[in-house]
């Protein structure tokens, strides 16, 4: 007697359909599993067992081997639990079979016969409707995060028992129909609550518009968080895709919440300095995306970049570079996207104060040896230097906060318009992504604005990565000027947020 059902493995963000036979036969009594398995995959034999057994389906003595394919998949997760036990069902004669036809299944087994909610569901439903399957029971708890795809009937299902029901036609299972999609519409923390800070504020719109990394440096209470925490904000509004995007990273590691799980707005993940290299970048024994996948689509900050360990600093090099980042594994590697826009904030000194010498007793040597965290490959792969300085407390008080944060957004998505008709036909979004070779082509420089860069070049003596980001910052000036060609006062601009990285205080 042997069945043949289906369910799912995610690898990286990412899921691919497994056949999952059973075969039920003669011979001593045995529960076998073969096909590349994890761990946690083997310990389904147990669970599935005593699931059975307690929803009313004792599994009689016989041999019973399980075999998950295409064997070149490594299979990892829990979620084959549910598919297992219903193929065993069906292996034995309790469920006629071609009842499950055009169904994807995918769910833990609880010993008392619940089904659990697994990780990665929105990728599995995608996999699934690609595969041209027609409907997926799922457990209750994803249900709503798997009714995000549309073109495919999704079922959530409670116990084994109520799937047994679904398919024998006793009405288990509750079919989820999707909610309506909008990007979020209100920011909660505004650009209006920051008063003064115009060349902060100018520099993170710059930022927004490009996907430009920053970093903001300046004394205790200058507004640096709170300005980070509001880029967001600015940042263009999600559309389906991105948020589609987004979501299933928060599904492969676990963190869907709200009401259907959706993300329905751009990440903001600040990851604390003692965070681990794996909290950090990813992976594990079970993979994971770590915050730098987290943030991506949106902002990573990093709180006092001094702090955080040489080696945490240099892994974001890679995912600075290629926007992606890949974890080597025992059994293969996997790749998560990190496309994040990288804020950072520091303090100018060990005290903060500097270069304030009525409050900083900081000595030269310990004020460069705190700079020195900072290694060079990743200061050329900021964009943007800017320092921030307190606002005096009269000036907190009375001055008026600026404009709200749908105002800058909307210039912000003008000037990513530009950006995408630009790069139309390329695999480039903006102009933070462009290779340094392509740039003389792409990049539209007046003969003007590239002396301003050279004489610039010559004066500070950049790196030629340094040198390729100012002209990168500078099409995106340009962008949001609205203008075709990069003029010298774009140019100069771009220059005068690469100036502090030299000079005094880097
Ligand atoms: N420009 C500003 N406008 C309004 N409030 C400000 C401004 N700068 C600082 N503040 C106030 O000071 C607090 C501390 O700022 P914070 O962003 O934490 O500083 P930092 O991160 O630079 O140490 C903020 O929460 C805010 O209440
Ligand atoms: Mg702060
Ligand atoms: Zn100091």
């Amino acid at each position: 007697m042997f069945c043949s059902l289906y369910s799912f493995s995610v690898t990286g963000i990412d899921a691919a359909v497994i056949k999952t036979e059973v075969d039920v036969g003669n011979g001593l009594p045995c529960f076998d599993m073969v096909g590349y398995l994890a761990g946690e995959v083997k310990e389904a034999r147990e669970r599935v067992r005593v699931a059975l057994k307690n929803s009313g389906y004792p599994v009689p003595a016989k041999r019973i081997t399980v075999n998950l394919s295409p064997a070149d998949e490594r299979k990892g997760g829990t979620g084959y639990d549910l598919a297992i036990a219903l193929g065993i069902l069906c292996a034995l004669g309790f469920l006629p079979e071609d009842l499950t036809a055009g169904y994807g299944i995918l769910g833990e087994l609880g010993l008392d016969g619940s089904v659990r909610a697994v990780p990665g569901v929105l990728p599995c439903v995608i996999a699934a409707k690609e595969a041209g399957f027609s409907a997926i029971l799922l457990p209750s708890e994803n249900a709503e995060e798997g009714a995000l795809v549309a073109g495919i009937r999704v079922y959530g299902v409670r116990t084994l028992t109520e799937a047994v029901e679904h398919f024998t036609g006793a009405g288990g299972g509750t079919l989820v129909t999707p909610r309506a999609w909008a990007p979020e519409e209100a920011v909660a923390e505004d650009f209006a609550d920051i008063r003064g800070q115009f060349l902060a504020k100018r520099a993170a719109e710059i930022a927004a518009a490009g996907m430009h990394n920053l970093l903001l440096s300046g004394p205790p209470g200058a507004g640096k968080t709170m300005l980070a925490k509001r880029i967001p904000g600015i940042l263009p509004k999600l559309t389906f895709e991105e948020s589609l995007e987004i979501t299933k990273v928060y599904s492969v590691a676990g963190k869907v919440s709200g009401e259907d799980g959706m993300v329905r707005s751009r990440p903001f993940r600040s990851p604390h300095h003692t965070a681990t290299l794996t909290a950090l970048a990813g992976g594990g024994r079970n993979p994971m995306p770590g915050e730098f996948s987290l943030a991506s689509g949106g902002v990573l900050f990093l709180d006092e970049l001094p702090e955080f360990p040489r080696a945490g600093i240099e892994i974001l090099r890679q995912p600075l570079e290629d926007r992606r980042i890949q974890i080597a594994r025992l059994h293969g590697n996997v790749s998560y996207p990190a496309s994040f826009m990288l804020v950072a904030a520091m303090n100018p000194c060990p005290c903060g104060y500097y270069p304030d010498r009525n409050r900083c007793r900081c000595t030269p040597d310990q004020i460069s040896r705190y700079r020195a965290k900072l290694s060079r490959p990743i200061l050329d792969r900021i964009d943007l230097f800017v320092r921030v300085q307190g606002l005096p407390p009269k000036d907190l008080a009375g001055a008026p906060g600026g404009e709200h944060s749908a105002a800058v957004r909307s210039r912000v998505e003008l000037a990513r318009k530009r950006q995408e008709a630009r790069f139309c036909g390329t695999p480039y979004r903006y102009n933070s992504e462009v290779p340094g070779k392509l740039l003389s082509e792409s990049m539209q420089v007046s003969k003007e604005a590239a002396e301003v860069a050279r004489e610039f070049a010559e004066r500070t003596g950049c790196t030629a990565r340094g040198y390729h980001r100012m002209w990168k910052v500078a099409r995106t000036i340009a962008d949001l000027a609205d203008s075709e060609t990069v003029l010298p006062e774009h140019m100069a601009e771009a220059a005068g947020f690469r100036t502090e990285q030299e000079g005094d205080y880097l």
